[in-house]
């Protein structure tokens, strides 16, 4: 067997190969590094959400009951690194705001109809936090491992840190839906920044679609949380 390199254990040459521009390779240099750029910042947050979609499933499936403490904790690990990915999404929006939008206009009629709306990555992530189509499934086993444990979210949420490790896997579902709304807003205005009240290329009517789809996962958790500190 051969010495392993950096370069093969990470497959580079396939990987740096994807980066594939429509806009013909005679175009202006700044305008074909430009779409590279475009391709770059969806390809890499595929690949966190690749990551995303497997640990929140790992979360999903330590959160069944039978659930021990073990299991919990594991749970949160899970969580809380998907919180993290989240975070750097975020941040690969703001980097997508130095495109310049002259560039963009000249390469986004060779992005056909394709459209981040068909990412379905980014769905399963979804169904996973629950949107106004669906409830979310992880919620349902969240709920479902703190019966098991002999208590209701109400309880929970009136004891607070004292719930332990329970309480530990409300405040991480809450930060992973903050990082989601977060995410979604961020797109929001960098859409609106690029392109105004145009249509978008998924045939959607763009930013109003967009902001109705703005929206916080959990509800129920943070309606109940909210109510437990009435006095
Ligand atoms: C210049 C940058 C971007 C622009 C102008 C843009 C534009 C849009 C528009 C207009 C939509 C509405 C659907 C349609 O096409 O009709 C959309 C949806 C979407 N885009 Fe982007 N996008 C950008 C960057 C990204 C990036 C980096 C991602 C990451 C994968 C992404 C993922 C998505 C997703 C997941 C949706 C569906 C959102 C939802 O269901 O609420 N977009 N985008």
């Amino acid at each position: 067997m051969g010495t392993l390199t950096y370069a093969d254990y990470l497959r580079m040459e396939t990987l740096l190969s994807l980066q594939e521009t429509r806009i013909p390779p005679t175009a202006n240099r700044a305008v074909v590094l430009a779409e590279q750029f475009f391709i770059i910042a969806h390809q890499s947050c595929e690949l966190w959400l690749k990551q995303i979609g497997a640990d929140l499933t790992c979360a999903a499936e330590a959160l069944l009951p039978p659930c021990d403490v073990g299991d919990l904790e594991q749970s949160i690990e899970f969580l809380l690194r998907t919180g993290e990915i989240l975070r750097l999404l975020h941040g690969q929006l703001l980097v997508l705001e130095k495109l310049p939008i002259r560039y963009f206009a000249e390469f986004r009629p060779y992005l056909g109809t394709a459209s981040g709306v068909q990412s379905a990555q980014f769905r399963q992530m979804s169904r996973l936090l629950g949107d106004d189509e669906s409830p979310s499934s992880l919620y349902k086993v969240f709920e479902a491992a703190v019966e098991y444990h002999g208590m209701s979210i109400e309880d929970l949420c009136k004891q607070g840190v004292g719930a332990g490790v329970l309480h530990r896997v409300a405040e991480a579902l809450l930060e992973i839906g903050n990082g989601y709304w977060h995410w979604k807003v961020a797109h929001l205005a960098l859409t609106s920044k690029m392109v105004g009240s145009n249509e978008g290329t998924g045939g959607t009517s763009g930013v109003d679609f967009l902001a109705r789809r703005v929206t916080l996962p959990f509800p129920t958790l943070r309606r109940v949380r909210g109510q437990s500190l009435e006095r």
